[in-house]
């Protein structure tokens, strides 16, 4: 009951933003927001997250850049792709195609995410996931979409949402997510990337959430030193959410259910026109 109450009480408060603006009305203020926030930040560079905002920090990412540590994971991300023919699942062969993901589709009504049909595309081709232990947050599967990024880097992201009930539900419920206060410590992701991007919280900077997609999947510097070799790095959007959720103390949805489907259907669509540079390079 109490759980019920709090998810009542949290769509009171943020029913107000959602009076039903239409997702280029929404996209074109959010930009705005941004743009009035860091004047001279052009819309590209809102890409590179902290390092778009903040240029003493660039000089720390540059170097990173450098010899980029994620090169190594993207060429078995490529290694695997062709190994399981996952450009069979996907149309161009699967080159040059991450922009327009996720996108809704119409004969089935869901929205589909990258990782989502290559995990599928996996399947299909007769991979055994569960043995090779392939899921959707980091390793085998995030350096497959890395490549897939990788070899889409330069082209802008171009999410739709079509005018169909069932797509609009699931970006509302994105929407929602994005501007919902959650966990004990009462945050929504609109308050650490909206309202205090570019603000410090303890030692980060907050990055702003325009942008926030197109270099997905991310290499961590802090992931590679938990994790197993060149993939260790990898994390998906997904992965990144469960960790945002996680520092306001609230409970993680599961990876590639319907609420960070939605949150991401949301997320992606409003960086549209930003180019893909993914992976990107993060501590
Ligand atoms: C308490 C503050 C806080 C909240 C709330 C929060 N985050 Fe974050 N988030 C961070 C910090 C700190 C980082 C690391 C520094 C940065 O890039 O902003 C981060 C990083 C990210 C990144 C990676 C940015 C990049 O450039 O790679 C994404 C994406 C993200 N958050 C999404 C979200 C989403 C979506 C939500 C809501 C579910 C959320 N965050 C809620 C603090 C927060």
């Amino acid at each position: 009951m109490k759980k019920l109450f709090i998810t009542a009480g949290a769509l009171a408060l943020v029913a107000p933003l959602l009076a039903l603006a239409s997702p280029a009305d929404d996209l074109k203020e959010f930009r705005a927001y941004y743009f009035k926030k860091f004047p001279g930040v052009s819309l590209q560079e809102y890409a590179n997250g902290i390092y778009g905002i903040d240029k003493g920090r660039a000089v720390e990412w540059e170097s990173m850049e450098e010899f980029p540590p994620y090169e190594p994971g993207v060429d078995i991300g490529k290694e695997l792709f062709t190994k399981y023919k996952v450009g069979s699942c996907f149309k161009n062969g699967g080159i040059g195609i991450r922009q327009n993901y996720p996108y809704f589709d119409t004969k089935s009504g869901k929205i589909h995410t990258l990782e989502a049909d290559i995990m599928a595309c996996l399947k299909k081709n007769g991979v055994d996931v569960k043995a090779e232990k392939i899921g959707f947050k980091k390793g085998k599967l995030a350096a497959i979409s890395a490549y897939m990024g990788y070899n889409s880097r330069g082209k802008k992201l171009n999410v739709v949402v079509p005018n169909d009930p069932r797509a609009l539900e699931m970006y509302q419920r994105g929407k929602i997510h994005f501007y919902a206060k959650r966990g004990q410590l009462n945050f929504s992701c609109a308050d650490c990337h909206m309202y205090q991007s570019g603000m410090s919280a303890r030692t980060n900077l907050l990055s702003p959430a325009l942008g926030h997609t197109t270099h997905f999947p991310v290499y961590r510097k802090k992931w590679e030193a938990g994790g197993s070799g060149a993939l260790g790095g990898f994390g998906t959007l997904h992965r990144r959410y469960g960790g945002c959720n996680k520092q306001v103390r609230a409970k993680p949805f599961k990876a590639q259910g319907d609420e960070y489907t939605a949150l991401e259907f949301f997320h992606q669509y409003i960086s549209n026109g930003i180019k893909i540079n993914a992976p990107g390079v993060r501590q």
